[in-house]
């Protein structure tokens, strides 16, 4: 179970590498507002839902691609690493998935916004928006590098340790007609950094 975090440690920091979450959020401005409320997921309605993207290799995923005890990232169909705003965007857009055994998700809501156990959430801290990287797949307890803060992502994403003041926001996701992950609206609530104001 150790090399198994370990290693799922390693793929989560190497997928880190393009992401800076606290300077790329800083370029949305001192006090970003209402910026946060909003991500490239609001683009995705019923009538055209957005593919999950798989951060690694830039495919679309199906539910059985995400195995229980990994950490995979995703991002929305139509962001590219070549898009001249990619930083900006992939900031306030960035999934980490998870799947969970069904029986073991203690909040109903947070099962609901997921598939067959399939949980996506922020990848940005809610302390001061590092991107959060580690993930102990037997408690499944996400950790923030920057400042420690520990999210229990079976129990809808709630702070259990350190100083991030709002869990991580879930983003609800289904499949198409394909079998492929997608979402069909943005986040209930803001990303990100607490401190900032929230209308919601
Ligand atoms: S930014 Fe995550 S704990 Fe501080």
């Amino acid at each position: 179970g150790r090399r198994k975090m370990i290693r799922n440690t390693l793929i989560g920091s190497m997928a880190l590498v393009p992401l800076s979450g606290v300077v790329l959020l800083r370029d949305l401005g001192p006090l970003p507002e209402d910026k946060l409320e909003h991500t490239g997921w609001e683009e995705a309605t019923d009538a055209k839902p957005l593919q999950l993207i798989n951060m690694n290799t830039n495919q679309p995923m199906k539910a059985e691609d995400i195995i229980q005890g990994s950490l995979t990232f995703a991002m929305p169909e139509g962001l590219h690493t070549h898009d001249e705003d990619f930083q900006q965007r992939i900031a306030k857009d960035a999934l980490m998935l998870v799947r969970i055994a069904p029986e073991d998700i203690k909040d109903d809501k947070s099962k609901e916004k997921g598939f067959e156990g399939i949980l996506a959430y922020s990848k940005i801290c809610t302390h001061v928006g590092c991107p959060i990287s580690l993930y102990e797949q037997q408690t499944h307890h996400a950790l923030c590098p920057c400042h420690q803060s520990t999210f229990d992502l079976a129990d809808g994403a709630r702070v259990i340790f350190g100083p991030a003041g709002h869990p991580l926001p879930q983003l609800k996701i289904t499949t198409d007609e394909k079998g492929f992950l997608v979402a069909h609206g943005d986040f209930d609530e803001p990303v990100g950094p607490s401190y900032w104001e929230r209308a919601r």
